[in-house]
């Protein structure tokens, strides 16, 4: 008798502790879902931004400009260069410009090449969270992603340029793109396009970034900008630095949502990637987590497409006298080379031709 009035107990406890947990979970599920927004993951349009975001590196300024370079081909043929940025010092460089096939504004950044890529990640493992994203309570970023959109000529350039295309074209949608430390500035400057131009269509896709800072950052990232994808390559060791460290979370770098990582499986000579879009957190273990970030060579191609500059000698400037005209230049030697898409520069290209 005693037996069974035990056993009742214990059922009754487990049924209310199942059930008090069922409810828990239901609720956390909920408020998940009405906080999270998640972008949708698009195979053609990343095969589409990563040609951007590979032409971006390339240094001769009058083949970007007229939009006639070897990269500038292909699927991205139809676009037309509003305004290039380029800060001479930092050896940073980034361009607007108006996609017809996309409909879409689209802004293109790439990072610093001063050093070699091995000295440059070597670098990463060391980055401090060492400040506070502006307006938010404990979102911290680091200083040196921040401040190479925020605190140099490409944020006033591509802000100006961002406005001529919207009394061009109308609203459209505006488009991010970047790899590797690229990637962390379109990520800040997708963030502040949404915060200066109140803008709702603006649409972020890296490859191959860094961490840029910590969860309450990601959290708040995410909230404005959810439209974003961060693409990820196999072993690619870029997106695994500044480390994250699971047992403190709140104090480590993390990455925001939402990752698609590219891998291969292979069975004999027949290899296939996979495209596995992943979860809300940002640092899904199922993803590029799951592996080990021990290759370069991962991180410098993404979908087949060469990411990175063309020639071994790294910031090194070209341009052509004529394209000079088109621009203007700072005290500190960066300059801004502008145009009117709706001007031709067909007889720049003509020229260009005939000189070779
Ligand atoms: C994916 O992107 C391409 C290129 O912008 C577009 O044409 C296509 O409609 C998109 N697909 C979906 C399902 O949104
Ligand atoms: C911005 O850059 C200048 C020099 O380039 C530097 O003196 C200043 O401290 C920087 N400000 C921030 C907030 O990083
Ligand atoms: C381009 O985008 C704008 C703004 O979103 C929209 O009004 C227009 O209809 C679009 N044009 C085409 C051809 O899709
Ligand atoms: C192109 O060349 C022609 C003559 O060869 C010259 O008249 C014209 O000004 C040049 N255009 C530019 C943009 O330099």
């Amino acid at each position: 008798m005693e037996r069974k009035g035990c056993l009742i107990i214990a059922i009754f406890i487990c049924l209310f502790a199942f059930s008090s947990c069922r409810e828990l979970k239901v609720k956390v599920n909920h408020e998940h879902h009405q906080q999270q927004q998640l972008a949708t993951y698009n195979h053609t349009l990343a095969r589409i931004l990563v040609q951007y975001a590979s032409a971006v590196y390339l240094s001769d300024l009058t083949e970007l400009f007229t939009w006639t370079c070897s990269r500038c081909d292909g699927l991205i043929k139809d676009f037309e260069i509003i305004e290039l940025v380029v800060d001479v010092k930092r050896c940073l460089q980034g361009f607007v410009g108006v996609s017809t096939d996309l409909n879409a504004t689209v802004i293109a950044f790439r990072g610093t090449q001063e050093r070699s890529i091995q000295n440059w990640v070597e670098d990463l493992y060391w980055k401090q969270l060492d400040i506070n994203y502006p307006g938010v309570d404990d979102a911290m970023v680091h200083h040196g992603f921040y401040s190479a959109y925020h605190n140099t000529s490409l944020r006033p350039g591509v802000l100006s340029a961002v406005q001529k295309a919207k009394e061009i074209f109308g609203n459209t949608k505006i488009i991010v793109t970047g790899h590797s430390m690229g990637g962390a500035m379109a990520a800040f400057c997708g963030l502040d396009l949404r915060l200066t131009l109140g803008d709702h269509h603006v649409q972020v896709m890296t490859f191959g970034q860094p961490r840029i800072g910590n969860a309450a950052f990601a959290t708040y990232y995410n909230q404005l900008v959810p439209n974003t994808i961060r693409v990820t390559n196999g072993h690619d060791i870029v997106p695994h630095l500044p480390p994250y460290y699971y047992y403190f979370p709140q104090k480590t770098y993390h990455h925001f949502p939402r990752e698609v990582w590219l891998y291969n499986i292979g069975l004999g000579s027949l290899i296939y990637t996979v495209e596995k879009v992943c979860d809300g957190s940002g640092e899904d273990p199922t993803c590029s987590r799951s592996v080990s970030g021990n290759s370069i060579s991962d991180h410098l191609a993404y979908y087949g497409v060469e990411m990175g500059c063309d020639t071994s000698s790294g910031c090194r400037i070209v341009m052509d006298p004529r394209v000079v005209s088109y621009g203007r230049t700072d005290l500190d030697g960066n300059f801004i080379l502008s145009r009117d898409p709706s001007i031709s520069i067909l007889t720049l290209n003509a020229n260009q031709s005939s000189s070779m």
